[in-house]
């Protein structure tokens, strides 16, 4: 759908008027020493434009243009910019005004949704005069808004897809050079430096901060100086995002010299299993919930058979006890934000009537609806070995009989693996995004030795 497309759809699901704000970028730590600005997701998905401080008001498919022209100063700081006039026509906008003008424009009555920062949010409850809750919490026009964007924005349209594409290619290039360069790298910096390099030379963005370490345990580890020795697995979690907006989410596990070790070996090939059979169980109206717990059933499984746990999987699953292990949900919607519409909460990601469990099992589950052609969802088991959770005293007390943690010993060179790829759900099945990317041992080895 072209924008104009998408706005009408709205039109035709919500009747009210709707106003979205870009937001705006705050500052590190002087005024003109900014980080760098990305627009609200919702605004991106109507104007397709990563426009600063601007604000849309939408009426049955019109847009509205709310904006400065760039102050002269601009031109000397930043460079020449549209003007007002420009972008609006570049919108197909019906009318466009400067922002002073907002308040005169009996606006309190609109819906809309709360921006992330807080200078912008702040104008927002100021402008419409209420105080705006999260939008989980919010009701009347608020929710309803929240409601349509969300069945917009669940199913992509073409032209979404097309740009979700173009940044699982480039994170795929990203991941063939991290892979390659982990042989010779000394440090976990230098192969993400490797793989965002990849992603800045292609002028795309990281869709989120990129998890590259050789504690892979840490699920979103945030640093990067340890060195790399024989025996260490990186976890590489690098996507990119594309010009306008949309992400990518991928991961994969390598050793750092090349191969394997036997105990790596074993635990990287369940976590394949688990992932390739939940791939293949995808579809349009399979419930997300049992993909996740097909993951778990296979992880089970394949630990029993490792001699790591004992019993039925069916019982360990129903036990929590995977969960000692994979701690997390087996994925999330990708889109717009690599989780995509969680600045709604549980609204976009669980059906109407559902709600988060909080078993041990379930409760970071971010998912749970059936899937619905178009989706783009990310299927991420994973196994770790969290101290936290495994040395705790009372997690081996209550998990005694289940664990054998001998034999866990065994394996303490595997600290963490998660292999990740984005899928599209079809008409008839489903389609992995990043399957260019190789998942096998053995093509990972091959990718680290020879370069193939
Ligand atoms: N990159 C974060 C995640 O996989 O959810
Ligand atoms: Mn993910
Ligand atoms: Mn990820």
């Amino acid at each position: 759908m072209t924008i104009q497309q998408r706005r009408q759809k709205l039109g035709e699901m919500y009747h009210r008027t709707v106003l979205l704000w870009s937001g705006q970028a705050p500052s590190r730590n002087f005024p003109a020493n900014l980080y760098p600005f990305r627009a609200s997701s919702h605004f991106l998905y109507f104007t397709e434009m990563n426009l600063e401080n601007a604000v849309i008001r939408l009426d049955q498919g019109n847009l509205t243009l709310y904006y400065d022209d760039p102050p002269p100063s601009a031109a000397l700081w930043q460079g020449e910019k549209p003007s007002r006039d420009r972008i609006a026509a570049q919108l197909d906008a019906t009318a466009a005004y400067p922002l002073s003008e907002l308040p005169h424009h009996h606006l309190t009555e609109a819906a809309t949704l709360p921006v992330q920062d807080k200078a912008t949010y702040q104008q927002q409850c100021h402008l419409l005069q209420r105080p705006l809750p999260p939008p989980s919490q919010s009701q009347g026009p608020d929710l309803a808004l929240a409601k349509a964007i969300i069945t917009l924005r669940l199913a992509h349209d073409e032209a979404a897809l097309a740009q979700i594409r173009q940044a699982a290619q480039v994170s795929i290039n990203a991941h063939k050079t991290g892979i390659q360069t982990a042989k010779t790298a000394q440090t976990e910096a230098q192969v993400r430096g490797a793989m965002e390099g990849v992603i800045l030379a292609h002028n795309f963005t990281c869709a989120y901060p990129s998890i590259v370490t050789k504690q892979g345990e840490v699920l979103h580890n945030e640093v990067h100086y340890h060195s790399l020795q024989n025996g260490d697995l990186i976890l590489a979690d690098v996507g990119a995002e594309t010009e306008l907006g949309w992400a990518s989410d991928l991961t994969r596990t390598f050793p750092v010299k090349g191969r394997f070790s036997s105990t790596q070996r074993e635990i990287y090939d369940l976590v394949l299993r688990a992932h390739d059979t939940c791939i293949e169980q995808m579809g349009p109206g399979v419930e997300y919930q049992d993909i996740h717990c097909c993951a778990a059933r296979v992880l089970a499984a394949g630990l029993v058979e490792l001699g790591i746990l004992r019993g039925q999987p069916e019982e360990l699953v129903a036990q929590d006890v995977h969960a000692l292990f994979f701690p997390h949900g087996v994925g999330h919607l990708l889109g717009l934000d690599v989780h995509d519409m969680e600045d709604l909460g549980d609204l976009a990601g669980y059906a109407p009537g559902r709600q988060r469990s909080d078993r041990f099992g379930l409760k970071y589950l971010r998912l749970n609806r059936p899937l619905q052609p178009g989706m783009v969802v990310t299927i991420e088991p994973g196994f770790y070995q969290v101290p936290r959770i495994l040395n705790d005293p009372n997690t081996r007390k209550q998990y005694q009989k289940w664990v054998n943690w001998e034999k866990l010993a065994q394996f303490a060179d595997v600290r963490g693996i998660r292999i990740e790829d984005d899928v599209l759900v079809t008409q008839t099945g489903s389609e992995v995004l990043t399957a260019a990317l190789p998942t096998q041992g053995t093509e990972i080895e091959a990718l680290m030795n020879t370069g193939a």
